[in-house]
């Protein structure tokens, strides 16, 4: 049976300050001592550069950091590690698709095709390139419930479309998209899928090889590991195709100033030392997680949204935006008061929820609003926290 007061009790950060409810998990989660272990094992035991060098320690914390892609490779079932390549978490790993694979394929003419409710490192990038190529960024509309609009996308999509660019789950709202069915019509017209699992990846289990994405990326930091590490899945022969994107060490087969050649995947999208200690620490990350029964976690995380939905629902002047049931998290607003301060309070009472527009700037514009509270759970969050929290936000509302 899941215990989230166990569970809580290894995550120092909680453990240490009783009285914190962390509700911001979509921002970042907290971290358990496994992960934090396994950074400073690497820093006390293993530090050294991968992939340089010729002495023992270095070759063991190349061994450590490789062993750390195949874990990865092995959870989300990529069919080689040489689709794995590191990043700094989801927004690098998109800039890396735009100015790689996009800046040499896009033409004048060439659409990518981008929902409403993205996050902007899943919009921004696209727009660069298309002012880089004269390709053109199309809005993928949402319906009001802050759904994937099929039918827009079925009506928008043609053989103009060459990339689309959809979130598994949304920041915002929790939205699941139908990524299957729109890598599927994707591929119909020849263009190549981008699928932004950010959020996705910290709840379901994601089979890259079977959903048939083109590009899956995803950030270490909202899966219980460190910031600064993240992933980019791509299928071998699109990373094989796409030229570099940083230059520098390790990513060169032999550099001379009459031209240069390349490394092999995964090193040529690696420039310079990466973040050793964050891939070990994320394939610590992933091993924790899969000492649990996924279900059991996000059966959990659901009942306590449930729990909180009702609640709101019965509050006066509380508007939930977008709710999507049994997901991770519940966005939503008071009418008439600015959503930073109902944030403000609740922070009074030791409660850390996000308010603002999320990163989504065009969602924002869509639903008509500024922004929203935002409370997203996490693995380590307990019923007695949520009896808290509506306590919390019933004061908080008594209070403005
Ligand atoms: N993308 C993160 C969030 O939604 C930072 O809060």
């Amino acid at each position: 049976m899941f215990d989230a007061y166990q569970v809580r009790k290894q995550f120092p950060s909680l453990a240490n300050q009783d009285s914190l409810i962390y509700l911001d998990s979509a921002a970042t989660t907290q971290k358990p001592t496994a992960v934090i272990d396994a950074i400073k094992h690497y820093y006390q035991t293993q530090n050294a550069n991968v992939h340089r060098g010729s002495h023992s320690l270095t070759a063991n914390a190349t061994s450590k950091f490789e062993a750390a892609r195949k874990t990865v490779q092995a959870y989300i079932q990529a069919k080689s590690e040489k689709e794995v390549i590191w990043t700094r978490g989801a927004t690098e790993a998109i800039n890396l698709i735009a100015q790689t694979y996009a800046r040499t394929n896009l033409q004048p003419g060439d659409e990518i095709l981008v929902s409403e409710m993205e996050h902007h490192a899943n919009i921004v990038p696209w727009q660069i390139v298309a002012q880089q190529t004269g390709a053109t960024v199309v809005k993928v509309p949402i319906h009001k419930d802050c759904t994937f609009d099929m039918e827009a996308f079925n009506r928008l999509l043609s053989q103009k479309a060459k990339i689309v660019a959809v979130a598994h789950i949304s920041n915002v709202t929790a939205t699941r998209n139908p990524i299957e069915e729109i890598i599927s019509l994707t591929h119909n017209v020849g263009a190549i899928a981008v699928i932004d699992g950010a959020q996705g990846i910290v709840h379901e289990q994601v089979n890259v090889s079977e959903l048939d994405a083109d590009f899956y990326l995803f950030s270490g930091h909202k899966l219980y590991a460190p910031t600064g590490i993240g992933v980019l899945y791509g299928k071998l022969d699109l990373l094989n195709a796409m030229p570099p994107w940083h230059g520098g060490g390790k990513m060169v087969e032999k550099v001379s100033f009459s031209g240069t050649t390349y490394s092999e995947l995964p090193g040529k999208f690696e420039a310079g030392t990466p973040n050793i200690a964050g891939a070990i620490a994320l394939a610590a990350a992933i091993k924790w997680l899969d000492s649990f029964s996924r279900i059991e976690i996000e059966q959990h995380i659901h009942r306590l949204q449930e729990m909180t939905y009702k609640v709101l629902c019965e509050l006066e002047d509380i508007r939930v935006i977008g709710f999507q049931p049994q997901s991770s998290l519940i966005s939503f607003i008071m009418e008439g008061v600015h959503h930073q301060d109902i944030a403000t309070l609740l922070d009074q009472q030791g409660i850390a929820v996000r308010a603002g527009h999320h990163c989504a700037h065009p969602l924002m514009d869509a639903l008509g609003l500024k922004g929203t509270v935002r409370i997203s759970f996490g693995i380590y969050n307990t019923v007695e926290e949520v009896e808290k929290l509506i306590l919390a936000i019933k004061k908080a509302i008594d209070m403005l």
